[in-house]
Parts: C-alpha cells; sequence; structure tokens
C-alpha cells in the first residue's frame, strides 16, 4: 500500500475510484469537479441518491470515462471530530472493499490538517487483518490537493498518519496473538527486534533474577505460578538531540489473564488474551515515534507476566513487599494489573520522567462507567490531565477523567500490610488510588483501556487503542 500526494488536475485524473466529500451546497472546488463530471453530483443529490447529509454515501460507476468510480461521502459544515472521522473511515472502506487497484482522494480547502491525517490512518487500520488475507487489492492512494492545501502540508500530514496507523496494526496485531504464543517471552523478542530495526530505539530486558535483585516483589508474584517467566521491558527512544526529559510510558502486559487463585469464571476468558494491550500500545508507539521521527525521548516500560493459579501461586492474603518499600496484601489475585505496574512505577523513577502515564486493561468497572467508547483516566496533575483530554479530543481517541479524592483512597486501608490491593466500589478508582501511592515523585495520568483496547462479540478484536492518543500527546511535547 503507498500512499503519494500531488494536485493532479480533474481533468488529467485516471482511476478505480475517486472520493469526494461534500455536503449537498458544493464548494467552489467540489463544483468544478462536477462541472467535469457533466454535472453527476448536483444529479444524484437532485435525484434523492445523495443526501449530503453526514455519512450518507453513494457510488456511481462509471462517473467519467476515466473515473471509474465516484465514492461519494457526505460532510456537513460543523460536524464534529468524531463524525469527521467516521465518513472519512466511510470513504476508506468504500475504497477498500471493492476490486480497487488505484484511487484518488480529492482534498479541498475545507479539510483540516489533523482530517488529512485520518486519511492514510483509517486506509491502514480497515485493512488490516489478523490472518493476513488481506481484504483489498489497493496498491496506490493518491491525495489529491486542489488550491491552497500545499503538497508538502498534505505530505506531511499524510507521512504521520501512516506512522499511527501502522502503530495501531501493530498493538492490534500483538493484541489479537493467542496467549500460547504471544508470551513475556515473546514480547521481549518484538520490543528487541524493533531496536534492531531502528537506531534510535535501545531495549533491555530484565529477568526474574534481576528484578528479584531490584526488590520487584509485587510484580513477581503475579508471574510466580506460570510455566512463563516474567520480564520487564524497557525501551528507549532517543529523537530528541537535546538533553531533554524523556516522558515514561508504563504499559500493563499481562499476557494472559485467569485472575490466579481468584480464578475468574469461564465465560468469555479467551478476551483476558488482551489483558497486554497496555504493553502493545507502547510498542505500537515505538515503533510509530520512529517512523514519524519525532524530536523528543521516551521511555516504554512493560511489565509482562502471565496471571496463572498453581501450587506456588500468591493466595488471597499473602503479604508481599514492593520495590518501593509500601507492603501490599493481595486480597485477590485478579487484581494483579496493579501489582505489576506499581513495582514498573518504581522504576520510572531512575529516568527523572517529566510525565509518566500508564495504560492498563486494568477494571471491568470502567466499562461500567465509560461503556466501550472512553478510556478513563486518573491523574495526580491537572496540568497532564487537561493535555491527555484536548489529545483525545483532537485525535478522536477520547479519554474522561475521574476523581482521586481521600474517601476513595481509604477504602484500601489492611490491618496486616500498608495497602490491600483491593477497596470497595468504585473499582476503577480505588485502582487508580492505588497506583497513585507509588507516583509520588512525578506528574502521572493512568489510564483504564479495559473499555477500549477490544471489542467483542463477532469483529472481536483489538483496536489499536490507545496509540492515536498516545502519539498525539507526544507530539503536543515536541518542543
Ligand atoms: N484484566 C482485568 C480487567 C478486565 C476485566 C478487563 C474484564 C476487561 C474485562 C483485571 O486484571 C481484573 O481482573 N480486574 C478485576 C479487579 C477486581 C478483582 C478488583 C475486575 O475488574 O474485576
Ligand atoms: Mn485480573
Ligand atoms: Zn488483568
Amino acid at each position: 500500500m503507498k500512499f503519494v500526494t500531488s494536485q493532479t488536475e480533474i481533468e488529467k485524473i485516471k482511476t478505480d475510484a475517486l472520493v469526494v466529500l461534500t455536503s449537498k451546497t458544493l464548494n467552489k472546488s467540489i463544483k468544478h469537479i462536477d462541472k467535469n463530471l457533466n454535472g453527476v453530483i448536483t444529479k444524484m443529490i437532485q435525484d434523492g441518491d445523495f443526501s449530503g447529509k453526514n455519512i450518507s454515501t453513494c457510488v456511481v460507476r462509471n462517473a467519467s470515462k476515466n473515473i471509474k468510480r465516484l465514492i461519494l461521502v457526505g460532510k456537513e459544515d460543523g460536524s464534529s471530530i468524531q463524525d469527521r472521522i467516521k465518513l472519512i473511515e466511510l470513504g476508506a472502506s468504500n475504497i477498500l472493499k471493492s476490486y480497487i487497484a488505484n484511487a484518488h482522494w480529492v482534498i479541498d480547502d475545507t479539510y483540516e490538517a489533523w482530517e488529512i491525517e485520518i486519511i492514510s490512518r483509517s486506509i491502514l487500520k480497515i485493512n488490516y487483518s489478523f490472518k493476513g488475507n488481506s481484504k483489498s487489492s489497493l496498491s496506490k492512494l493518491d491525495l489529491v490537493c486542489l488550491n491552497s492545501h500545499s503538497l508538502s502540508n498534505t505530505e506531511t500530514c499524510t507521512k504521520y498518519g501512516e506512522a499511527v496507523g501502522r502503530g495501531m496494526n501493530l498493538c492490534r496485531h500483538l493484541g489479537n496473538t493467542p496467549a500460547n504464543i504471544c508470551t513475556p517471552t515473546f514480547l521481549a523478542e518484538k520490543a528487541k527486534s524493533l531496536s534492531d530495526e531502528n537506531t534510535c530505539i535501545k531495549t533491555t530486558i530484565l529477568g526474574e533474577s534481576e528484578m528479584k535483585d531490584l526488590g520487584m516483589l509485587s510484580l513477581l508474584s503475579v508471574g510466580n505460578a506460570s510455566a512463563q517467566p516474567s520480564k520487564l521491558i524497557v525501551m528507549e527512544y532517543n529523537g530528541s538531540k537535546t538533553m531533554q526529559q524523556p516522558i515514561a510510558l508504563v504499559g500493563k502486559a499481562v499476557t494472559f489473564d485467569t485472575g490466579g487463585i481468584s480464578l475468574k469464571p469461564g465465560r468469555g476468558m479467551d478476551e483476558m488474551k488482551f489483558d497486554m494491550c497496555g504493553g502493545a500500545s507502547v510498542l505500537g508507539v515505538m515503533s510509530a515515534l520512529s517512523e514519524a521521527a519525532l524530536d523528543i525521548n521516551v521511555v516504554g516500560l512493560i511489565p509482562a507476566v502471565e496471571n496463572m493459579p498453581s501450587g506456588n501461586a500468591t493466595k488471597p492474603g499473602d503479604v508481599i513487599k514492593s520495590m518501593s518499600g509500601i507492603t501490599i496484601e493481595i486480597l485477590n489475585t485478579d487484581a494483579e494489573g496493579r501489582l505489576i505496574l506499581c513495582d514498573a512505577l518504581t522504576y520510572a523513577n531512575r529516568f527523572k520522567p517529566k510525565y509518566v502515564v500508564d495504560i492498563a486493561t486494568l477494571t471491568g468497572a470502567v466499562i461500567g462507567a465509560l461503556g466501550k467508547f472512553t478510556t478513563g483516566m486518573l491523574s495526580n496533575s491537572e496540568e497532564l490531565a487537561e493535555i491527555l483530554v484536548n489529545c483525545g479530543n483532537s485525535s478522536g481517541d477520547r479519554v474522561w477523567q475521574l476523581p482521586l479524592w481521600k474517601e476513595y483512597d481509604q477504602q484500601l486501608k489492611s490491618n496486616f500490610a500498608d495497602l490491600a490491593n483491593i477497596g470497595g466500589e468504585a473499582g476503577t478508582i480505588t485502582a487508580g488510588c492505588f497506583l497513585s501511592r507509588f507516583t509520588k515523585d512525578y506528574k502521572w495520568a493512568h489510564l483504564d483501556i479495559a473499555g477500549t483496547a477490544w471489542i467483542s462479540g463477532k469483529n472481536k478484536g483489538a483496536t489499536g487503542r490507545p496509540v492515536p492518543l498516545l502519539m498525539e500527546f507526544l507530539r503536543s511535547q515536541v518542543n
């Protein structure tokens, strides 16, 4: 799949498909296209085949001798970002579903830069398939800019969208890979191969004995019962020429979450292979960062474990000591994500990070609160929280903040340790409170992606979220 940008005049375009987004009132450049196609757009509107309303669509076969298909997608003025993304995705899926080798997409003056980024990102996203039987025959998409949209700007946007799209697909692919293949060792190998391919990434893997020496007994307690050795994957992306404080991303990677001794019910347990999607999103971001060559320093930390029951499994009531020195009473072995994150969050200190963001499929409760649309966020910094909310809005990969008030934190009291690993109600918030005990030394935000990292049902699969959000955030931090 190749993306090119051009300023080809409509008269000279010869293509399998021409994509035009428009409302029913044609602007100057679309009028010009309409005229060139003998008024076919006007006619489709007049005859009621195309309404121009958001998310309406219509395909005209043989719109002209050179244009085998005209794909119209409705785009009303003043539509929301979320709607504008949806209709770009509709245009993209229209291209991908027919037998089309090359296509042209008209970029008129109404496009904002971020919308151009969404085109290549959507094409890549929609064209992904786990089994590799790629649905489409598209080999080239030409983004045709009309009027004032400079070619180089369109090219920059397209490249950025490609980087994000491929980063999302890497994240999805790792998420979809079954847990008998996608083990902590497999993720570590993947991280190493990313640094082999990109000189700006350095990968270090900490094994169990190194983690034990560092006192990461909380992390290790989760993988205790697994035949798969636990790993802490450390990736350093050095894209900045100056000595810049890095941003740390910490991604939960439980390659399979049975719940441990607090065993989960059988129904739907297969979906717990997605419990490493936080870590996968960090790998996706690392790859996208190097492709987009962002001028920034980022540390990716991925605690990777498998949560299993067995004779040497951690039991409810066990007390362990974390790397920070804080002792934890493990009342539920299924609340394991926080146990691996807390040690990784303590380890993050050594990089003197400007901000730390952790990403985790942490609680089923976040789905009750926000459904499958929105990532839950908790933060100890209003400044960082605001940046993330804004980046969520502008990337279409949205987050919503929940409070970290002390009433919730008090629910984590234990008679036998400094802290219990579960609280009472409001599970997403108490999980955030638990993590906040380990993040006192820097500005931190926690993203609970249990609702957004994958979808269930007939289209079951990882979504690649929140790679777009994280990339938007990191780009906003380039100075
Ligand atoms: N990985 C799960 C969270 C999860 C559950 C994500 C269902 C998506 C769907 C996490 O490790 C977990 O088991 N959390 C428990 C916490 C509870 C024991 C306090 C949960 O949400 O039930
Ligand atoms: Mn669990
Ligand atoms: Zn889990």
